[in-house]
């Protein structure tokens, strides 16, 4: 297991709650396909991982837009680099076909950047929005 629930903070709106808790489950699929590097389950679970930041991202975007929130280009950049490295890793993946280089990513990378970018943006931006589920 990558992530833990307990690691990610929990924010002051639900709806960012659920998606933080769903990322972590198929982020945690995708890390257990990458250590047993199970080429195929990678290839499909990639997918999946892509689709879900993507919807978690943009679900926050439109939050943020909604409620004219003051910081939103700040927090959308962060997710427009955090985008952008997982197309590049992609890309790598489907070259290269390298597990290890992606089990590095989430590892050192991408779990670290989840942790500080929802303690600092996502509880923000959440007081600012409330529970407006
Ligand atoms: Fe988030
Ligand atoms: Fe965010």
């Amino acid at each position: 297991m990558l992530i833990k629930d307990k690691e990610i903070q929990h924010v002051s709106n639900d709806m960012m709650n659920i998606l933080h808790e769903e990322e972590i489950r198929i982020i945690n699929e995708f890390h257990d396909a990458v250590v047993a590097k199970e080429s195929d389950k990678i290839d499909e679970l990639f997918k999946v991982v892509q689709f879900d930041v993507e919807d978690h991202f943009s679900t926050e975007e439109a939050m943020m837009e909604e409620s004219k929130f003051y910081a939103m280009q700040m927090h959308k950049s962060e997710h427009d680099t955090m985008r952008q490295k997982l197309d590049k890793l992609q890309k790598n993946w489907e070259s290269h076909r390298d597990p290890e280089e992606i089990q590095r990513f989430l590892e050192d990378e991408f779990k670290h950047w989840l942790v500080l970018h929802v303690a600092r943006w996502d509880s923000e931006t959440a007081m600012h929005l409330g529970d407006s589920m």
